[in-house]
């Protein structure tokens, strides 16, 4: 079986960026740990407006920290805090980062997932131009879920905690499952159309409420995940910088497609780290249908 590091080292990635994908992979341990005595809300919101669960806090602050330590990183971007954070100058690499996504299933221990992108200089670049972009699901396996660029391999932890091959060179088969967030009645025309459409196909709705871990299956099974627009939300809900970005990149190493209905939200530059998109992301042919709708 590969290991984490020998795949990275085969795809011919740098120590640096090697080492910050294992670091923070390695995280794992301590996060699955912190999940007990982490299970209620703060009494605080974050940069979007939301209520933060005290694991969004606690894994926010030990990523941060080991990064900080590690010298290795530049720049954090975080979903969990206001400011990018500056860490080593001279160091190549910058995180940007979804600690805990899914965060309003801990309590009721659904599978929730860390989302990370790794840019070479600053944090503030669009999505096509990551270097890499990984994802670890905390489900009843840990795995990361990770590309470099050459498409994109799954590993599991095993028992000693090293990161082993389950599958390599993942392609996103056109599948029929798709995942919608906001509420039905909230949907504006193109979505409430496109989403028409694909049912009239026989599309099967799963929605869990985990972007990570709906994408996850998006990922092996087929299908779309989306957060669509509506009055209340024009820009629908995920942040372009830590959410959307790294799985958009995964799903196109995947031979898949993101979009914010329109066009590929990968080209976008972002101008506020916390900007918030519409986003389709998944198979080929959902992408297609949900731009060629009107
Ligand atoms: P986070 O836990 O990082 O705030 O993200 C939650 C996101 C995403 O994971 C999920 O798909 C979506 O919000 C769920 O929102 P709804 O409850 O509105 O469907
Ligand atoms: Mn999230
Ligand atoms: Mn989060």
């Amino acid at each position: 079986m590969t290991t984490l590091p020998e795949y990275l080292k085969n795809c011919g990635v740098d120590e640096d960026l090697s080492a910050i994908i294992s670091l923070i992979g390695a995280q794992a341990a301590p996060i699955r740990d912190a999940f007990i005595s982490n299970q209620n809300y703060a009494d605080s919101t974050n940069s979007s407006g939301e209520t933060q669960a005290e694991m969004d806090k606690w894994s926010d602050e030990h990523i941060t920290n080991v990064l900080a330590e590690s010298g290795l990183v530049r720049e954090v971007a975080s979903e969990e805090r206001e400011e990018i954070v500056k860490l080593s100058e001279s160091a190549k690499y910058s995180v940007v980062m979804d600690p805990l996504d899914g965060s309003s299933l801990i309590k009721v221990n659904l599978c929730v997932g860390t989302i990370v992108g790794i840019y070479e200089g600053s944090c503030m670049q669009a999505g096509k131009d990551l270097k890499a972009a990984f994802y670890v699901l905390y489900g009843p396996m840990t795995t990361l879920t990770v590309s470099v660029g050459k498409g994109v391999a799954i590993f599991a932890q095993d028992k000693d905690g090293v990161y082993q091959m389950l599958k390599n060179n993942v392609k996103i088969p056109e599948g029929n499952l798709y995942g919608s967030g906001g509420v039905r009645t909230e949907w504006l025309g193109k979505h409430a159309k496109f989403v028409n459409r694909i049912e009239n196909e026989g599309a099967k709705n799963r929605y869990s409420g985990s972007f990570v871990a709906d994408f996850h299956q998006i990922l092996q099974y087929g299908g779309v995940y989306a957060y669509p627009p509506s009055e209340k939300q024009p820009n629908g809900k995920l942040r372009l910088v830590f959410e959307v970005n790294p799985i958009g990149y995964l799903a196109v190493q995947a031979g898949g497609a993101v979009s914010n209905g329109t066009k590929t939200t990968l080209d976008i530059v972002p101008e506020d780290v916390h900007q918030r998109t519409i986003v389709y992301v998944g198979s080929h042919g959902m992408i297609a249908k949900i731009e060629a709708t009107e």
